[in-house]
């Protein structure tokens, strides 16, 4: 594959021809930092997502793994979220995907790898979210967060009414999340009712945001989120706080801008 050829709308906006252009182009920017740290003799801290909208970016990654000999054992991971109540072997867990998808083909060392886990107790999961804060600020932060958007305007699982100090935490899914994933979990019933997700704040506090949307389903949400004041309903309106966060579209996602 070649490097995409975009059309930059504003310096912090880019609108890719195709939804393959915008994942290369954000997998560039994750690579290049992988690189720029690992000639430093540091780690790349990365903040990592999970859905559809990632599935390209890490397939191009392991792609560079395979093909140009980019390696991932200075990259340590965490990832943004994970469905509460399932294991790490089932087979919708956040755990499984982020193997699937990009784990299982790269050199990373499982060591570094970090996700929170569905299967944390009830009674333990604060202890837990805290814990997985601290391991963040003892790598000294994230140097690049992945993000998508959900249609209500979510972050990681950030839903509506989530404030803008949250931390990692665990969260009621919003029936419309729930509803988005029915069908793969073979029925609304079968959809987990709630989450652990980073915060707001946690994901505010990465060094670069880049936050990646594809296709027509998300035009409505992308232009909300622009159009919008700040706003805890609409989650994504938080990042309007750090005006150099960087937005990849393709040209469906970006058409109602
Ligand atoms: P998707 O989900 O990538 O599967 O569209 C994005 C999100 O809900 O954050």
């Amino acid at each position: 594959m070649t490097k995409a050829s975009n059309i930059p709308i504003e310096n912090n906006i880019q609108v890719c021809p195709t939804q393959e252009q915008a994942s290369i182009t954000t997998a560039h920017l994750i690579a290049d930092v992988i690189k720029s740290k690992q000639e430093l003799g540091e780690f790349a801290v990365l903040g990592l997502a999970t859905g559809n909208t990632p599935k390209l970016v890490y397939q191009e990654l392991v792609q560079m793994h395979k093909n140009q000999g980019l390696s991932f054992k200075n990259v340590i991971s965490f990832n943004l979220d994970e469905y509460h109540g399932i294991t790490p072997a089932h087979r919708l867990s956040y755990h499984r995907f982020m193997r699937t998808y990009l784990f299982d083909h790269v050199d990373i060392l499982p060591e570094n790898i970090h996700l929170p886990f569905g299967t944390w107790e009830l009674n333990k999961i604060e202890a837990h979210c805290a814990a997985y804060e601290a391991k963040i600020n003892d790598y000294n932060g994230i140097d690049i967060q992945l993000l998508g958007i959900g249609r209500n305007g979510h972050i990681a699982f950030n839903e509506p009414g989530s404030p803008f100090d949250s931390v990692t935490r665990l969260i009621d899914l919003h029936p419309f999340t729930r509803n988005d994933a029915a069908d793969e979990f073979g029925g609304l019933d079968k959809v987990p009712t709630q989450a652990i997700t980073m915060g707001i704040h946690t994901i505010m506090n990465a060094k670069r945001i880049l936050l990646l949307a594809l296709g027509k389903r998300k035009a409505e949400i992308i232009k909300k989120t622009f159009e919008s004041e700040m706003t805890p309903q609409i989650p994504a309106t938080f990042l309007k706080a750090r005006p150099d966060i960087e937005y990849i579209f393709d040209t469906e996602a970006a058409s109602l801008l």
